[in-house]
């Protein structure tokens, strides 16, 4: 695998954020609903993306991504309903296309999907969900086999914790099932708003989403459409806490800076000056910022997926901080990494108590997944010296472009190829 390697730089200048790819995966999984042409605009060009075309292209579908322009075109039927290990066990989020496939075809089967390096990730709900809907689900030899049943028609669907794959999972199953379908302590984020619009423009009937409470009154036939995906909010978080670690200034575009709050929230607690415009974020930092406290949290909370990243940035704040991780509870594997580089951070528990240090050292530090590896890079552009950020093709499964992006920042940053890695 490869190296990223970073010099010390303050980042600085104008950016453009892509198409999220939490709402592109879900959005390629409910394109298997129809037969007819879906045509999809700022589709960013991700490992998992091409991960989730492959999957759609190994179901039957054609399917043409124009990477210039972010078009994807999907159309045609499903002919193969068994998803492969390779494809699964390469990104979690293809558990997703189990109910699209068997709703359609009247079966599926796929690998159950094991755990990654963020922690234990089960797909429980995802399984008690599809059963409520009338499926048949068994477990054999590695393999979950869903198959199509009788649906009552009226299903309430609770989930015990919000979970955005299984919320994303069951609201399009049941966009074609008959009768009503409700989902409570549904996940609340963008892209399950995004997944609803895309929905709801192919001909379905869906509600509420972006309130944990999510109505789907099902229709016979999905249709094609056109759509566009929404900003990448995490993507645009981590360019602007990069910028800040630094001490740099910067404009980021195509932000809705809506879905940002609770980082907004966090970052002017340390002082960082933060101007919203229309589409787009200015940020400053100030020399001497604050620690601060972070529970991170189901959405409208602060990310999990913004959480090694904003260590990184509290790491070399004055005073003490203290995160609190809700949502995947062990996800601290960067952490390590980060006190090689001279950070002073202690895990107890789901909590971590981060004692701001002046500065950190560059050295080899080991990606170990996409975010994790992203932070590792912002704390490389923050240190003294050279570091190299090993495994550093997990970044390539969520930021599109973006060696050249930081470059662009003014980062001095070099890829030194290797394979890409998989979950
Ligand atoms: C999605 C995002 C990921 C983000 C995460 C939380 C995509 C493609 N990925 O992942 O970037 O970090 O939301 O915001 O959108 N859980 C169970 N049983 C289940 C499902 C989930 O116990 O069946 C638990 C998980 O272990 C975790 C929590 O619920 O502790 C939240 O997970 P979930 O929201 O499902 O995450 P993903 O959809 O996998």
């Amino acid at each position: 695998m490869g190296s990223i390697i970073v010099e010390k730089s303050a980042l600085q200048g104008e950016l453009e954020i892509s198409g999220a790819k939490n709402s592109a995966l879900p959005i390629l999984a409910a394109v298997l609903l129809t037969d007819e042409e879906v045509i999809l605009h700022k589709i960013p060009v991700l490992s998992d993306v091409e991960t989730m075309i492959d999957i759609l292209r190994t179901a039957g579908k054609n399917v043409v991504f124009e990477k210039e322009t972010g078009t994807v075109r999907v159309s045609g039927g499903i002919l193969h309903t068994h998803v492969p290990y390779e494809l699964v066990r390469k990104m979690r989020a293809s558990f997703n296309v189990l109910g699209p496939i068997a709703v359609i075809m009247g079966e599926s089967s796929t690998p159950l999907p094991g755990g990654c390096a963020i922690g234990v990730r089960p797909v429980d709900f995802h399984i008690e969900g599809l059963k409520k809907l009338g499926f048949d689900v068994n477990y054999d030899h590695g393999e979950i086999l869903a198959k199509r049943g009788n649906k009552p028609e009226e299903v309430a669907v609770y989930l015990p914790f919000p979970s955005v794959g299984a919320t994303e999972h069951i609201m399009s199953v049941a966009a074609v099932l008959p009768g009503v379908t409700v989902i409570e302590n549904a996940a609340m984020e963008p892209e399950i708003v995004d997944l609803q619009d895309l929905l709801n423009e192919m001909g379905a009937n869906i509600s509420g989403a972006g309130t944990s409470k999510i109505m789907i009154t099902g229709v016979k036939k999905l249709h094609g459409c056109e759509y566009t995906v929404i900003p990448d909010r995490i993507e645009a978080g981590t360019y602007v806490l990069a910028i800040l670690t630094t001490g740099g200034e910067g404009l980021i575009k195509n932000v809705r800076t809506d879905h940002l709050d609770a980082l907004w929230a966090v970052l002017e607690k340390t002082g960082a000056i933060v101007k919203k415009g229309e589409n787009s974020v200015e940020v400053k930092s100030w020399n001497n910022w604050r620690g601060c406290d972070i529970d991170v949290m189901p959405y409208p909370g602060f990310p999990t997926d913004l959480q090694p990243q904003a260590i990184v940035y509290l790491s070399l704040a004055q005073g003490t901080s203290m995160i609190t991780e809700n949502v995947f509870k062990t996800r601290f594997a960067h952490v390590g990494e980060l006190v090689r580089m001279g950070a002073n951070i202690k895990i107890k528990e789901n909590t971590v108590i981060i004692n701001g240090v002046e500065r950190l050292q560059g050295t080899t530090v080991m990606g170990t997944d996409l975010r994790a590896t992203a932070a590792l890079v912002i704390a490389g552009f923050a240190a003294e010296g050279e570091t190299e950020v090993t495994q550093a093709e997990y970044i390539f499964r969520g930021y599109e472009n973006v060696i050249e992006k930081f470059a662009k920042l003014g980062g001095k940053i070099r890829y030194v190829p290797g394979g890409v890695p998989e979950i």
